[in-house]
């Protein structure tokens, strides 16, 4: 193979083909491809993009650069969930145990927080315990026995999307969406599923801040998770405020339970059971949309899906009784009356680090104790002095995050025309 000239085909706007490309992943892989090619390389996709056929080649060979589960003799299908992440989406936590009540197997690799929107893993990690570097045995047996796993990509999963993302990282090259599509989907269907549904975010909070670029990663990964025989369905969710009240880790976890106890905020409820039985119908389990509703609800009702989620924690070493405590509140209030117009979600996030919640490099620790509730939400009515946000915090940090927490809600005179939460 002769990188350069393939490099420059990809900038001439040519197209390559699945060999030359499964050459190029295998030789980046192996060493022999240098960093300054493959960032030349993903210069090159960026300003020029992949074919859907490029897409699906590059998917394949970053996910067979590792390992990729089997479930043999498996008593259902196999599914997942991804999102592309946003503040205060807690969603994996319900939505886990209770596709587990209905029968399916839900081997979840997740992520941490980097930046404003925080991760999966680092929310469970505030129940004192929970251990998310399960060997792929483990999360095999735990899939097995619970029905739902939900731990931190091993070594061998799609190695050549950790060293990829590395070299986006810090080449200007993540925001393109042939990358981001075999990078997600790549971890996603190391997993050996048999059906995905996305939750592609869009608004102040997401990584895709417009519904147009929402839409056309959405396109993007389902075309590659359709191509690659995986049945693969997007949704694509306002992450224009919070989803829920809390955000932050141990808080998410209390609303988390909460909402598996059936007293979640009607958000939180409505985006997790619309892809609940947007699965249930991918998996042919059931294919009446409002019919899945209801049966996910009723695992809710009865108690099912929490002591599901129990045992799951149970078996990752857990105990939903040692959550770590909260830090101390403190009400951010409203300086003058009016209509909550537009929240500023990334700052949200930016407090949250601000406050220890997150991190701004990889290496940075998180406070789980700390984190914020939301007491108001786009079109409410408040008057001066009114609570807008609860802040868990140290005392160090509560001046500089109240302000950024403050200046993030903007607050007028015109009552704002409400937003769909799922389009
Ligand atoms: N998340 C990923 O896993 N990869 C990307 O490229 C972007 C977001």
């Amino acid at each position: 193979m002769n990188v350069t000239s393939l490099i420059r085909r990809k900038r001439d706007g040519g197209e390559l083909t699945a060999s030359e490309i499964e050459a190029l992943i295998a030789g980046y892989s192996a060493g022999d491809v240098p960093d300054y090619q493959m960032a030349a390389f993903a210069m090159a996709v960026c300003l020029r993009g992949m074919t859907s056929e490029e897409t699906a080649a590059l998917t394949s060979a970053m996910l067979h650069s590792g390992s990729v589960m089997q479930w043999p003799g498996i008593g259902g299908p196999v599914v997942d969930k991804h999102s592309t992440g946003g503040i205060g989406d807690k969603v994996s936590l319900v939505l886990a145990p209770l596709l587990a009540c209905e029968g399916l197997y839900v081997p979840m690799i997740s992520g941490r927080g980097l930046g404003p929107t925080g991760g999966t893993l680092d929310k469970l990690e505030a129940i004192l315990g929970f251990r998310t570097d399960l060997s792929l045995d483990e999360v095999q047996r735990v899939t097995c026995e619970v029905g739902c796993v939900i731990t931190g990509a091993t070594e061998g999963i799609a190695p050549a999307d950790k060293k990829l993302y590395g070299l986006r990282d810090v080449t200007a090259t993540v925001e393109s969406i042939p990358l981001i599509t075999a990078s997600i989907m790549s971890k996603k269907l190391a997993e050996g599923l048999s059906a995905l549904v996305l939750d592609v975010k869009f608004g102040s909070g997401a990584f895709m801040k417009n519904l147009e670029d929402a839409q056309a990663l959405a396109r993007s990964l389902v075309a590659t998770g359709d191509r690659m025989g995986v049945k693969t369905s997007a949704l694509l969710t306002d992450m224009n405020q919070p989803l829920g009240r809390m955000a932050g880790n141990a808080v998410e976890v209390l609303e988390s339970i909460d909402t598996l106890q059936g007293r979640g905020p009607e958000d939180l409820v409505e985006v997790t059971l619309a892809l609940g039985a947007e699965l249930l119908h991918l998996a042919d389990v059931g294919h009446d949309i409002t019919t899945n509703v209801e049966r996910l609800q009723s695992h809710i009702n009865s108690g099912a899906a929490l002591e599901k989620f129990e045992q799951m924690v149970h078996a990752q070493h857990g105990n939903l009784k040692n959550l770590t405590p909260l830090a101390a509140s403190h009400e951010v209030t409203a300086l003058h009356a009016g209509y909550i117009q537009q929240i500023n979600t990334q700052q949200l996030g930016e407090a949250i680090i601000e406050l220890g919640g997150g991190r701004k490099v990889l290496t940075d620790k998180i406070d789980h104790s700390v984190g914020l509730e939301m007491l108001v939400r786009i079109g409410d009515r408040v008057d001066a002095g009114q609570p807008l946000v609860r802040l868990f915090a140290r005392e160090s940090s509560v001046s500089q995050a109240s302000s950024m927490v403050r200046n993030a809600i903007s607050i007028g005179d015109e009552r704002p025309t409400q937003q769909e939460l799922i389009v």
